[in-house]
């Protein structure tokens, strides 16, 4: 847990922030795993999949939009895998180009091109015993598809040049922002890949349709950057917080953490206001409450839910949220909840919200 960053989660009895311990509770009662930060309904399911299929080896592909933890998630994987102290090997598809890639990927013996001077590993082989990362997959040429096919049917291939084969035990993780099964229908990607690849899916929502995640990332950003950055910027204004809530964020975690960079690196010190965010983030109107969206809800499952305890996780997750939004100034929050103080004030006891150290 970071300095500043509320945790809904302290323990009844305790008064302890459980966030971070691993040993402690469910996947679902976590705002933080393995570096990856979220309390949505939609980021507690992804800590959910992630802790099941973990260790299932099976091939898992990342979807999502730039900038929404793709990468993290698949680190994330590796590190709550059997795999966690094997390397964890990645490699952006659509950076590296096409002539390079596959060298990349499998090596190539001395020789075997131009320049060639000595024979070189690929990474397939670096990640043996543990997972490599196929960044942006959707952007590789048809000609390696068909290669990165064979690895993963039959986890052997041959370096560039070479004809001895190489045998590997790698766990493969793929990633895109790109929507592949549209791929497949336009004839882009090789379906019998995406069927390979497509055993595992794993959708990660976008940052404005999960706003609940705003504060707390926010939290996050400027506990880690105060830290690294050596400033002092402990707080931001309910306004300020307010108008990060409410824009749309293209970019994603990414754009909000960049931002916050610039904001914390320029301000040193102090508390953010609306002054200091850019203009196209400044709110324009009236201060309005956020409306409660994507909350951490139970699942409905066979056994069925006890309506009392999930009206109660409801209130207690609506309560945090209005806290985050007005920097735990109660009667700011009491106004937004349209309860009075003293009624805010029994719940944050009943509840055993705070803010962790
Ligand atoms: N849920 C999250 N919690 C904390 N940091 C995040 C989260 N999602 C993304 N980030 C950070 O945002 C940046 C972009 O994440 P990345 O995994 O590279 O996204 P993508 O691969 O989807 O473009 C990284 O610095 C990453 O650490
Ligand atoms: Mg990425």
């Amino acid at each position: 847990m970071q300095n500043g960053a509320v945790c809904p989660n302290a323990g009844a009895e305790t008064g302890k922030c459980h966030c971070d311990d691993l040993a402690h509770g469910g996947p679902a009662e976590r705002i933080s795993f393995h570096g990856v930060v979220g309390k949505s309904r939609s980021m507690q399911n992804v800590f959910k999949l992630i802790e099941r299929v973990a260790d299932s080896d099976s091939t898992i592909l990342i979807n999502g939009e730039t900038g929404t933890g793709k990468g993290l998630v698949a680190k994330a994987i590796h590190a709550s895998s059997y795999r966690k102290d094997k390397p964890f090997v990645a490699i952006n598809c659509g950076a590296i180009p096409e002539n390079l890639l596959e060298s990349e990927l499998f090596g190539h013996v001395k020789g075997a091109f131009t320049g060639a001077t000595s024979a070189k590993v690929g990474k397939f082989e670096v990640a043996n015993g543990g997972t490599i990362f196929l960044d942006e997959i959707g952007d590789m040429s048809p000609d390696l598809q068909v290669k990165v096919l064979k690895v993963l049917e039959e986890r052997e291939f041959e370096p560039v040049g070479g004809c001895k084969t190489v045998k590997v035990d790698v766990r493969i993780i793929a990633a895109t922002h790109r929507d592949l099964e549209e791929a497949v229908q336009k004839n882009n990607f090789r379906e019998d890949l995406f069927y390979r690849l497509y055993v595992i899916p794993i959708q990660l929502p976008s940052l404005k349709d999960r706003q609940m995640d705003i504060p707390l990332l926010t939290n996050f950003f400027m506990s880690k950057l105060n830290r690294e950055k050596r400033t002092q910027v402990e707080n931001i204004t309910p306004r300020a917080m307010e108008a990060l809530m409410r824009h749309a964020w293209p970019g994603n975690v990414r754009e909000l953490a960049n931002m916050l960079e610039r904001l914390v690196v320029l301000k040193g010190e102090g508390t953010l206001d609306v002054e200091d965010l850019p203009t196209k983030i400044k709110p324009s109107g009236e201060f309005q409450p956020i409306p409660a969206m994507d909350m951490a809800m139970p699942d409905l499952c066979r056994e069925g839910i006890c309506l009392n305890t999930a009206v109660s996780e409801f209130e207690k997750n609506l309560i945090y949220q209005s806290l985050e939004q007005t920097d735990w100034v109660k009667n700011k929050a009491a106004k937004l909840l349209q309860v009075k103080r003293t009624t805010l004030v029994e719940k944050i006891k009943r509840y055993d919200l705070q803010k962790c150290a």
